[in-house]
C-alpha cells in the first residue's frame, strides 16, 4: 500500500471509527490504527467500544471528547440493496435515524463526521453524474442514501464529509467483493450471468482509504465522488477480470438488467465522475485494468 506519503500529516488529526468490521470499516481501521495504535474503533462486537445505530447506542460525550478525535468515521450501516427494499422501516432505523443522531452527537463534540452515501441516489438514465447531478434514486438504500446526503449538512452546517465511492474491491479473495465474487465463482466452474447494460465506477480500497486521508489533510468538507474514471459494465468487469486471472471465459453469459426479475428498479448507469477530487488531491484513482496487473506483477 502507498500509504507512508499520507501518513504524517494524518497524524495530527485523530480520526475514531464507527464500524470495523466490514469491508470499507476494516481496511480504514487497519491504516488509521498503523498511525496510531490507540485509534478507537467502535462495532457491534466490541464490548468495550459497542456502539449500535439501531438502538442510537452510542459513546457518551464525555468519552468522546477524551479521545480528542477530530474526524469520526461512519463506515457502517446495511449495505445491501435486498435486505434494505425487504426491510424498509428497520434498515431506515439503522441508516437515516440512527445515523443521523451518530453524526449530531460527533458535532456536539466538535468532531467532523465522514460517511458513505453512494452512486445508487442516481436513477442511472444518463450515467457519468458529478457532484451536483440531481439525485432521483429507484432504490430504498438510494432513497435513504440521499436522505441522508440532505439532512447531514443541517446538522452540520457544512462541517463534514460525504464520501460517494464506485463499487469497492480489494484483492482478498476473503473479502466480499465483487472481484472475490467473481473470481471464486469462475474458479468454481460456474456459469456467471453478467449484465451488458449494468454500467457502474469502480474504486480500489486502498485508493480509497488513501483518498479520504487526502481529504482530511486538506481539511476538505462537503460531498466528493473517490472512483476510478474508466466506467465499465459488469459484462466488461467479468470479461477483464477472467482474462487478467486466466479463467475461463466461456463460462460468463452476457444478459441484460431487464432479464433479471428484481422485486425493485436496479439504476442502469450509476457511472459517477471524480474530477473534483481529482483536481483538490491530484490523486489518480487506479482503474481496474492497472490493478489487475499490479496484482499480477505482485503474485
Ligand atoms: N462496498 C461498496 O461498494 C460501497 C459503495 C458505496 C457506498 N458504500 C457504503 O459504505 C458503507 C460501508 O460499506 P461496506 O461495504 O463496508 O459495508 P459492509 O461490509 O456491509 O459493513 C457494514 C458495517 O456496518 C455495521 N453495522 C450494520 N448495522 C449496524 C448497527 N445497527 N450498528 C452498528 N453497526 C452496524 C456492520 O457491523 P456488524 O459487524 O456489527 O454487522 C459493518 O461493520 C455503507 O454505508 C455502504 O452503503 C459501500
Amino acid at each position: 500500500m502507498e500509504y507512508k506519503s499520507c501518513q504524517n500529516s494524518l497524524s495530527k488529526s485523530k480520526t475514531i471509527i464507527f464500524g470495523t468490521t466490514g469491508l470499507i470499516g476494516s481496511y480504514l481501521y487497519n491504516y488509521y490504527k498503523k498511525i496510531d495504535s490507540k485509534t478507537y474503533g467502535f462495532s457491534r462486537k466490541n464490548k468495550d467500544l459497542y456502539f449500535d445505530l439501531e438502538k442510537m447506542d452510542f459513546p457518551s460525550s464525555s468519552f468522546l471528547q477524551k479521545t480528542k478525535a477530530s474526524y469520526g468515521l461512519i463506515p457502517a450501516g446495511i449495505s445491501k440493496i435486498n435486505v434494505c427494499e425487504n426491510f424498509k422501516e428497520k434498515t431506515y432505523k439503522t441508516n437515516v435515524t440512527g445515523t443521523l443522531a451518530l453524526v449530531e452527537l460527533l458535532i456536539k463534540n466538535n468532531i467532523t463526521p465522514i460517511w458513505f452515501s453512494s452512486d445508487y441516489v442516481f436513477d442511472g438514465i444518463n450515467g457519468n453524474y458529478n457532484e451536483n447531478s440531481p439525485t432521483n434514486p429507484t432504490t430504498e438504500y438510494g432513497r435513504q442514501k440521499a436522505t441522508l446526503e440532505k439532512e447531514i449538512p443541517k446538522i452540520t452546517n457544512g462541517n463534514h464529509l460525504i464520501i460517494r465511492p464506485g463499487k469497492v474491491y480489494s484483492s482478498n479473495l476473503e473479502d466480499n467483493t465483487i472481484y472475490s465474487e467473481i473470481v471464486n465463482s469462475l474458479k468454481q466452474k460456474k456459469q456467471y450471468r453478467a449484465a451488458v447494460d449494468q454500467i457502474f465506477s469502480s474504486t480500489y480500497i486502498d485508493d480509497l482509504v488513501i483518498g479520504i486521508s487526502k481529504l482530511q489533510d486538506l481539511r476538505a468538507t462537503g460531498i466528493f465522488h473517490i472512483c476510478s474514471s474508466k466506467n465499465l459494465s459488469r459484462y466488461e468487469v467479468v470479461s477483464l477480470i477472467a482474462n487478467e486471472c486466466n479463467l475461463d471465459q466461456s463460462l460468463i453469459t452476457p444478459i441484460h438488467l431487464d432479464e433479471l426479475t428484481p422485486t425493485f428498479i436496479r439504476p442502469k448507469n450509476t457511472s459517477i465522475k471524480s474530477d473534483k477530487f481529482l483536481k483538490l488531491t491530484n490523486y489518480n484513482v487506479r482503474n481496474l485494468d492497472s490493478v489487475l496487473s499490479l496484482l499480477k506483477i505482485t503474485e
